[in-house]
């Protein structure tokens, strides 16, 4: 059987506040929960078994996905009594998988690999302990980075490697294929690193495999990456709706939407959505079931969670709005704010530049310096 293990149980500090209430891993891109996109991708590529390495908020995770029988496979929950970081949910989980090797993916990682044939690369090397999947950035000193052969075998891993010392801009995409052995290597219980003490050891004895790949390929840490990562899905993730369009628009059939509107492409709306006359929406927007959007509203590159109530003539470019959030009427945010669930932002304020509402909070007066409020 062909299983992955999914990390899901980081606490997603650089995306707080949205992550105070929920985890990363279920925030929606395109109107599907993150992890969806990556369980539906796995299953296309023949994975039959899912394992949910899971710690914060696992019980949302849990409740989401349940045994899986939505999804036709087999989902299973390693559970933490303290987050082991990288390597020790691996441990964790060794008692829910077999002896053949496995997939390991970070869950907050966007990305078309070819599962299958990052598989079949893995499976072709009968030395290799580990198999990498490798993407190149412009920066590699945020990640971990490698020396490749000509034989694709990692000569070293570098985590972190200070600028200038990279062995090349080649970084691990969060993506792995690891055979049993790796249990060997990992401690039972124990916050553990697998890319700072198993991977340099595998790679040292010529163990560990790069499976390049140069496509699609973000990780989601920082608010910014949110939304790139929500014109991702909506580009190239989605699958095609009854839509006659090719605008790319999901548009929910149970929205009510008031004509004249400028509806532009990639752009999701959700169930029960109500959007007045005038407004102008996108590209690149996911509005979340139960919003309300009134005339002449300007939303651009933005995520709108469910429930948010926006009162006419407001703008939002650039920004992503927590659940059941309250905008007045002639509100302007953009610059990457982030209003945290729950909040009221009353009328005629503009919030301009990194600035982060924490939940339940009201703003009345305008803010256009970064600057968060607690
Ligand atoms: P930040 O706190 O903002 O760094 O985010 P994060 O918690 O997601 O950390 P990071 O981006 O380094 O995590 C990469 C992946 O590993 C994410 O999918 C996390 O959910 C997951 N992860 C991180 N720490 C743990 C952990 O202790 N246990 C488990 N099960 N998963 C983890």
């Amino acid at each position: 059987m062909i299983s992955a293990l999914i990390l899901a149980g980081g606490f997603g500090t650089r995306l707080r506040p949205l992550t105070c209430t929920r985890p990363k891993t279920l925030f929606p891109l395109g109107n599907k929960p993150l992890s969806e996109i990556l369980v539906d991708r796995l299953v296309k590529s023949g994975v039959e078994r899912v394992i949910y390495a899971v710690n914060y908020q696992a019980e949302l995770i849990m409740q989401y996905f349940g045994n899986g029988d939505k999804w036709g496979i087999d989902i299973k929950y390693a559970k933490e009594k303290r987050p082991l970081g990288t390597g020790g949910p691996i441990k964790n989980a060794q008692h829910l998988l077999d002896d053949s090797p496995f997939f390991v993916l970070n869950g907050d990682v966007i990305s078309n690999i070819d599962y299958r044939d990052m598989l079949n690369f893995h499976m072709q090397r009968n030395k290799a302990f580990g198999t990498i999947a490798l993407h190149p950035v412009e920066d590699p000193s945020r990640y971990g980075a490698v020396e490749l052969d000509h034989a694709h075998r990692i000569l070293r891993f570098v985590e972190k490697p200070e600028p200038g010392e990279e062995p090349s801009n080649l970084i691990n995409a969060g993506t792995y294929v690891l055979d049993p052995e790796v249990f060997e290597y990992i401690p039972e219980n124990k916050p553990f690193s697998i890319e700072r003490k198993v991977f340099p050891v595998f790679a040292d004895q010529r163990k560990l495999y790069g499976y390049q790949f140069n496509d699609i390929w973000l990780d989601m840490g920082k608010p910014a990456d949110y939304l790139q990562a929500n014109k991702y899905v909506l580009d190239h993730f989605l699958e095609k709706t009854h839509s006659s369009s090719n605008k790319k628009a999901f548009i929910s059939s149970s929205a009510e939407i008031e004509e004249p509107v400028h509806i532009n492409s990639s752009i999701a709306i959700g169930d029960n959505v109500k959007i007045a006359r005038d407004t102008h929406i996108g590209p690149y927007v996911c509005i979340g079931d139960d919003v309300t959007i009134g005339q002449g509203c300007r939303i651009e590159n933005a995520i709108i969670f469910p429930d948010v109530q926006i009162d006419s003539f407001s703008s939002i470019n650039n920004c992503i709005v927590g659940e059941a959030a309250t905008l007045g009427r002639w509100v302007k945010i953009e610059g990457l704010t982030i209003i945290g669930d729950y909040c009221t932002i009353t009328d005629n304020v503009t919030l301009t530049s990194d600035v982060t509402i924490c939940p339940w909070k009201t703003v009345s007066e305008s803010i256009i310096k970064p600057m968060t409020i607690m």
